[in-house]
């Protein structure tokens, strides 16, 4: 049954534009999020009939849902907590996360048994509820922009409920090569496919992941079904960074961050923000760095490494794993190199966003690596926000590398030595060089800003 307000404009993902806590005093307090999704709704005002539906993902979600709490334009679904682990935690994230990224250790695993389809069929129920939600909410002909890997099944199973609606997919990741994608069991494989081939249009966030999925639809179904592909390459949000990367907070970051690297001012500063994935590369990065120290003493207590490691995923063991690792490589750097007076790899793991924008600000390098990257942010806003110019290393398994590729020094992400030779070669850059190409880097950067990106991909599907 359609609902009786029904939207002209729906939205769906896993993770919502909003999360409620739980506090001692039984209060839920919210939180709203940012990103590319949020800022492009609201460019279509707030007047328009648009509905957010994502799940409830924590206890504070949960019981916002049970109490009624909500915000305007939101609906989350509180879906059985098992099925939502198994499908987020057991599918999305570790296989198909995995699959997409190309991160297995192949001699032991994938093994697909019975644990594994178990957790399918919750994948199933999962994206089957976002159907219904869907189906229940949105107007006739109304447009349905599903979001990801969580939610692949999605388009399929809509489209089998409301014929009518215009269905859009969008990967923010990358699509795995075709052999790659074929270590999924057939039927789960074909599955995928024609759930995103439910969709009017799958866009993706390059034109390589674009024709990867197309591969894979050709070797698996022969085809794409009619569906049309699209490529839309999220850029940088130039106004909001410019902005919030010059307020208070971030001056007061820019002060405690300078005191840390020391030195008089003149040390040279290697910048890496990431969330803690192991798609991200950051021990390869630590090990890199620790090559070049070893390699070219020349630079001991002449650089500092700022390394910003967030928190992620921590439900999963292999995540915690890759944490700790990090942090032991740190600190193994740190002991060996380490001076008074002087910190070689300066670790924070505690996400904060303002710090996160003074060190983009006092960057001399920007260390961008990533095993495999749907698109990857971080490289595209540290040109928009450094003061000075920062030499970007950009690995080429990263999506942003098509658009940034030229002004980067670009990496291979498993050739640690050729990463250390990359790293001295964006240090001594000449400075001119360095603001030249950062200008270059930051147009291109901001080529196609959140709001846009997200009407361009409305207004494609009719
Ligand atoms: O960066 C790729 C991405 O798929 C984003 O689209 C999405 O927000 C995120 O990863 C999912 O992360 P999480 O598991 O923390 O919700």
């Amino acid at each position: 049954m359609v609902s009786e307000h029904a939207a002209q404009v729906l939205v769906a993902s896993n993770r919502g534009p909003v999360t409620y806590t739980l506090e001692e005093n039984g209060e839920l307090t919210a939180k709203r999020g940012g990103g590319g999704l949020v800022s492009g709704l609201s460019a279509i005002g707030d007047d328009a009939d648009a509905l957010w539906v994502c799940a409830a993902l924590g206890d504070g979600d949960r019981e916002a849902v049970r109490r009624g709490v909500g915000e305007p334009g939101v609906r989350m679904l509180d879906i059985d907590p098992q099925v939502h682990a198994d499908a987020y935690n057991g599918i999305a994230n570790s296989v198909l996360w995995f699959v997409h990224h190309m991160l297995y250790q192949t001699p032991l695993e994938p093994a697909f048994g019975p644990e594994f389809r178990a957790q399918w069929a919750s994948y199933e129920t999962y994206n089957r509820a976002f159907a219904e939600a869907l189906a229940e909410s949105a107007a006739a002909g109304a447009a349905v922009l599903v979001q990801d890997y969580h939610l692949a099944l999605v388009p399929g199973m809509l489209r089998e409920l409301r014929p009518d609606l215009r269905i859009g997919h969008f990967s923010h990741t990358p699509w795995a090569p075709v052999d790659y994608f074929r270590m999924l069991p057939d039927d789960v494989a074909e599955q995928l496919l024609r759930g995103i081939l439910g969709a009017d249009r799958a866009a993706f966030l390059t034109g390589r992941w674009a024709d990867a999925f197309t591969e894979c639809c050709v070797a698996v179904l022969g085809g794409t079904t009619g569906t049309r592909i699209g490529v839309h390459g999220l850029g940088a949000d130039a106004d909001f960074l410019r902005e919030r990367s010059r307020r208070a907070d971030v001056e007061e970051r820019l002060v405690a961050l300078r005191e840390q690297i020391g030195g008089s001012g003149d040390r040279k500063v290697i910048v890496r923000v990431d969330r803690t994935e192991l798609s991200k590369n950051i021990v390869r990065g630590l090990l890199a760095y620790r090559e070049l120290l070893e390699s070219r003493p020349e630079w001991r207590e002449r650089v500092v490494h700022v390394a910003f490691a967030y928190p992620s995923r921590q439900d999963l063991s292999v995540y915690r794993d890759y944490t700790a690792e990090v942090q032991r490589v740190a600190d193994e750097i740190n002991s060996r190199f380490g001076v008074e007076g002087w910190t070689p790899v300066v670790l924070h793991v505690k996400d904060d966003f303002a710090r996160s924008l003074a060190a983009y600000r006092l960057a001399d390098v920007a260390l961008v690596n990533p095993i495999r990257d749907g698109m990857n942010l971080v490289a595209k806003e540290v040109p928009v926000v450094s003061d000075e110019g920062c030499a970007l290393v950009l690995s080429r398994e990263a999506g942003a590398y098509e658009e940034l590729g030229e002004d980067a020094i670009v990496v291979n992400p498993y050739d640690v030595t050729g990463t250390a030779a990359a790293l001295h070669a964006a240090l001594t850059m000449p400075l001119e060089e360095r603001a030249e190409r950062t200008k270059r880097l930051a147009a291109a950067a901001t080529a196609l800003p959140p709001a846009q990106w997200f009407l361009d991909q409305l207004r494609a599907l009719g």
